[in-house]
């Protein structure tokens, strides 16, 4: 049996029923790949059920077409501040638009993915279940939102959704046929749940020895496996926890450490379950609530009344500083039972095949702050950059992303903006156009704090600079001089040559840091649209939304 069969659990009732006549039609609405994975092997399960059923991304689906569907499931996932992902905004806008078609015959259920820390959890998924109740779709199984944590609900959640479809679909008893259980489960594919065991090739530091960051080129084997990614793919990457922090932990609540624990059928010493299998360099505002309720912490009780102060506390605190807030004693259960299961940390893919083959390449930055006298650390990147020793194996898959591709038109010009470690999808980008011989022309924006000690891969952009494959490099060092200089007043200092790339056809595409750089980059370009384009800032919006719609801007930001 393939690897990975196993997590294909088929719904029992189905085994020697009759091969149900009608369709099931699964949508997901994903922007990181976490909708769209869980989609993919409910597909897997509904053919290993002997259920039809066919898959769609929402940007690919025709919400006219749900008029002539009977059993719909929806995946979806939010980001953001309850917004749809950017491939389901327009599935979301035309269900609740009048041209929406009325819908009695369609039966439904959805399944969302959030992440409950926030305000607006699992919203497009609860606004997708109102919008089909709206227009007469029934509901055949109750909307389950779940957590970061979701695979075990999911898959509970999938095997009833599935055994009901098979249920409700017309059966035809005329023709029983036998179901192919397993059938479709044969081809090995590497994904989250059966990840590929690789090797690490190199872990190179590509920041100057006096810079304030570590960031490292990691250079990961691929070889044999059969795995193939393209350029603004991401790789999913399972780590391991640092197993001081572990023993910290469980000192913190009165533990040795070697006291044992059930984790997925299997006893292991809690210092190990904290290593392989829980977050603990993330804190979230339920494990705060619960610890204040088990410690008394009259402070944490305080923050636990107020979810905006919780969730910001949350997001800025690792376990260890939450249990050091008061001292409780626990029993190893009580310890992970307020935890969340590990899951593993997508890195954009720094490489294109046509030029690495079987390797894949990122660009690791380490997430380092300081928390009192101690020092913090990321739970991957300090896996990846200090405890995986080259020559050890990691646990990775390739994580598809379709919001996030070159141009079909290799004529087409490129611009790309990607301060920081956001640069990793952009030398892919340049390597595949180099190799292809594209002829469409790449301008890169590039920016970090020192030109010295921060500029990254700046060897390559010369090389690609000078062999004419880049066509333009605009940098932007933020601290080598008093004030700040950011890849957004690049762009706009460039904004007539910008306007007239966007005039001739450029994709635009933006990749690193969500909060602030995405936001002032996303301002740059209406400010160009409006002056350049003689547009009022309404026009600009639309304009932009249009590049949007047509996948002409495109970004990765995290
Ligand atoms: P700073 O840290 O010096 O302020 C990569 O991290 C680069 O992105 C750094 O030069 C950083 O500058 C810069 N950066 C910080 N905030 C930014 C923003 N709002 N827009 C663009 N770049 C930003």
């Amino acid at each position: 049996q393939a690897p990975g069969a196993a997590t294909l659990g088929s719904p029992s009732s189905l085994a020697s029923a009759a091969q149900p006549a009608g369709k099931l039609t699964i949508i997901y609405a994903s922007q990181t790949g976490n909708a769209k994975g869980v989609a993919e092997v409910l597909k897997a399960e509904a053919d290993a059920a002997g259920i039809q059923a066919e898959l769609f991304a929402a940007g690919d689906y025709k919400g006219k077409n749900l008029a002539k569907e009977t059993h719909v499931i929806i995946v979806a996932s939010t980001h953001g501040e309850g917004e749809a992902p950017d491939d389901a905004i327009e599935l979301h806008e035309f269900l609740q638009s009048k041209k929406a078609p009325k819908l009695p015959n369609l039966q439904y259920a959805v399944i969302g993915l959030g992440d409950s820390s926030y305000e607006f959890f699992c919203q497009t998924a609860k606004d997708f279940d109102e919008y089909l109740a709206k227009l007469g779709a029934s509901s055949f199984l109750e909307r389950l939102d779940c957590d970061v944590d979701y695979d075990a609900p999911a898959a509970q959640w999938r095997a009833k959704a599935l055994d009901t479809v098979a249920q409700t679909l017309n059966s035809c008893p005329a023709e029983v046929v036998q179901l192919p259980i397993g059938q479709a489960t044969t081809v090995v594919t590497y994904n989250k749940q059966n990840p590929y065991s690789a090797t690490l090739l190199t872990s190179q530091k590509i920041t100057g020895r006096h810079s304030g960051k570590d960031v490292r080129h990691v250079e990961i084997d691929l070889e044999g496996s059969g795995i193939a990614y393209q350029p603004g793919d991401a790789l999913g990457v399972w780590y391991a926890n640092d197993s001081a922090l572990a023993d910290a932990i469980v000192a913190k609540v009165g533990l040795k450490g070697d006291e044992v624990v059930e984790v997925d059928g299997q006893s292991l010493a809690v210092r190990e379950a904290l290593v392989g299998h829980y977050e603990i360099t993330t804190s979230n505002p339920q494990f705060v609530t619960r610890y204040a309720e088990l410690s008394g912490s009259k402070k944490l009780a305080k923050l636990a009344e107020d979810k905006e102060k919780l969730r910001e506390y949350a997001a800025n605190t690792q376990v260890v500083d939450v249990l050091g807030e008061k001292k409780a004693t626990l029993d190893a259960a009580q310890l992970v039972g307020l935890l969340r299961r590990l899951t593993p940390r997508l890195y954009s893919i720094a490489s294109s095949q046509e030029e690495v083959g079987e390797e894949v390449h990122l660009t690791v930055g380490l997430v380092e702050y300081a928390k009192g006298d101690e020092i913090r650390q990321g739970g991957a990147s300090s896996y990846l950059v200090q405890r995986l020793e080259e020559g050890a194996k990691v646990k990775v898959y390739v994580e598809t992303n379709n919001h996030f591709k070159l141009p079909a038109d290799d004529n087409a010009p490129v611009i790309m903006i990607g301060p920081g470690t956001g640069i990793a999808p952009f030398r892919a980008f340049v390597q595949e156009r180099d190799n292809r011989e594209a002829k469409g022309k790449n301008w890169l924006f590039f920016g970090d704090r020192t030109f010295t000690e921060d500029f990254l891969y700046q060897v390559e952009w010369q090389k690609y600079l000078k062999s004419g494959v880049v066509h333009r490099l605009d940098v932007a060092f933020s601290r080598d001089q008093v004030e700040k200089v950011y890849v957004q007043h690049r762009l706009l200092e460039h904004a007539a040559e910008v306007w007239q790339w966007l005039q001739d056809g450029a994709h635009v595409y933006v990749c690193g840091d969500a909060n602030h750089m995405a936001k002032d980059v996303h301002n740059a370009l209406l400010t160009i649209a409006e002056q350049q384009g003689q547009k009022t800032r309404e026009q600009a919006e639309q304009y932009l939304n249009e590049l949007r719609k047509s996948k002409r801007y495109q970004k990765d930001v995290y």
